[in-house]
């Protein structure tokens, strides 16, 4: 990209809420961007399965080459690009069965070397790592021996976490371990449903809503997860490295009631609580909610909790709370929805929506706020935030002029500035996502990225979207008149 006017001007205002230091950056995840699935012995992930074996993706799609970013030529190229955004950190994840090509035992030396080399390579640049250690690409070998609901899958993750502090630990500032585990889980339930399904064809069009909300039985993995992450951070203790690492990337969705009656108010407490307070508050306050047990045990589920085990997650408490946010969701009491917690989120979109939900920056501020009150105000990162319009991404003439998009970054980077300016403690920003990439069950139909990509070609594009993010980095999160 050329320089343009507003970085050569690159006046911060005194005024602006946002530290010099503050962390400016873009997110992808492993099995959205590398391909190179069978690549110098990597295993399978649950994803390669769902894809390759299940057709679940939309039009039988894969992300067995996806972006390509597993070769080292390409991703440099990336790495330019990114330069060129002004970004000064990059999240990615670590696909674990191309570390532990079995989930477990001798890590795989290629695999380990890839993603080495990537760091040298980011840090080179100027760009500091965000590593994911685990976004959704469970080892197939492990989902074979039950997954998420097998509770030795904690002794499982302690392993890879382990392996992958001993290799890259020392060069990595910040770590986080599983990246919105409630969708992890809403996409275990998708699949289980899928292969049940006799029309295996279908995509949802409205946003995958949590398991919490229909898989009682997959509740009890939350607590698997919980243990997981805490024995991550054990591991990360251990070693004393330099770096800070997080629990999670909390996917923080506010809950509104539909209407003013007591009931939708109770309903949309409810659904707060299977989605945001069943993560935020063992980590972060020691138990679970009170509300929520009761509930689950309503629904006939108890979670594993065995002694000692939340003295475990308090005592191995995180450095900072990754923050995913993307819109809010009404939800209304509905007695009739029996396998639904009696509870319905009333969202109806319709096709030109945004696949995410609708742009709700008042949202993000205010649910920056919610974790400040109820919190403790803890130190937190957004690891996620952007937006996926149908229309928006239409490459003419050589540009994309994404403007939905656009206004949604602009409003919530204004969003996030009024938080700070409100005394919530946070420490960066990571739009997603820097580049379209292959989004899980939709495939390569919804795009994400400030980047645009040719899906045939490779061959890259910075959208309109991706000049205004430079232009708010370079101006403290204005774009100035
Ligand atoms: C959250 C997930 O972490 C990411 O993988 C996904 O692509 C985005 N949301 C957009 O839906």
């Amino acid at each position: 990209m050329p320089p343009s006017s507003a970085d050569n001007q690159s006046v911060r205002s005194a005024h602006s809420p946002f530290p010099a230091d503050f962390l400016w950056g873009v997110a992808t995840a492993a099995y959205q961007v590398e391909g190179g699935w069978q690549a110098d012995g990597k295993g399978l992930s649950v994803w390669d399965v769902y894809t390759n074996t299940d057709r679940m993706a939309a039009k039988g799609e894969t992300a067995n080459v996806a972006l390509n970013m597993y070769d080292r030529g390409q991703y440099l190229q990336d790495i330019a690009l990114l330069k060129d955004l002004g970004v000064n950190a990059y999240r990615f994840s670590l696909n674990w069965p191309r570390i532990l090509p079995e989930g477990t035992g001798a890590p795989n030396v290629a695999g380990i070397a890839y993603y080495r080399q990537l760091i040298a390579d980011l840090k080179t640049a100027g760009i500091a790592p965000l590593v994911t250690l685990y976004h959704w690409e469970l080892p197939q070998a492990l989902a074979e021996r039950g997954g998420w609901a097998n509770r030795e899958i904690v002794g499982w993750f302690r392993h890879y976490a382990g392996v992958v502090f001993d290799a890259l630990g020392r060069d990595v500032a910040l770590f986080l371990a599983l990246n919105e585990p409630s969708t992890d889980l809403s996409f275990a339930a998708y699949a289980k449903q899928f292969r049940e399904t006799p029309r295996r064809e279908w995509v949802p069009l409205t946003p995958l809503p949590p398991a919490a909300f229909t898989w009682f039985p997959g509740q009890r993995v939350v607590h698997h997860q919980q243990l997981a992450a805490a024995a991550a951070i054990e591991e990360f203790r251990k070693r004393n490295l330099p770096g800070r690492i997080a629990a999670v990337a909390m996917l923080l969705i506010p809950a509104l009631p539909a209407t003013d009656s007591a009931a939708d108010a109770e309903a949309a407490r409810l659904a707060d609580g299977l989605m945001n307070r069943i993560y935020l508050d063992p980590m972060l306050k020691g138990s679970y909610p009170d509300d929520v047990v009761a509930a689950l045990r309503g629904a006939g589920v108890e979670l594993p909790v065995e002694p000692g085990d939340m003295e475990f997650i308090s005592q191995n408490r995180a450095d900072f709370l990754g923050v995913n946010f993307y819109s809010g969701f009404p939800f209304a009491a509905d007695p009739a929805a029996t396998d639904n917690w009696g509870l319905r989120m009333t969202w109806s979109p319709s096709p030109a929506d945004p696949y995410n939900g609708p742009a709700r920056p008042d949202l993000f501020t205010a649910g920056l706020l919610r974790l400040k009150a109820d919190y403790a105000n803890p130190p937190m990162i957004v690891t996620e935030n952007g937006t996926g319009v149908p229309g928006d991404d239409e490459l003419v003439g050589g540009h994309v002029h994404d403007a939905k998009r656009t206004d949604y970054l602009v409003s919530h980077v204004a969003a996030l500035g009024e938080a700070l300016r409100e005394g919530a403690n946070v420490e960066g920003y990571f739009h997603w996502s820097s580049h379209d990439n292959f989004e899980w069950v939709a495939g390569y139909g919804r795009r994400f990225g400030l980047i645009h990509v040719d899906f045939a070609t490779q061959r890259r594009m910075p959208k309109h979207s991706a000049f205004i993010y430079r232009t708010l980095i370079a101006n403290g999160g204005r774009v100035p008149a």
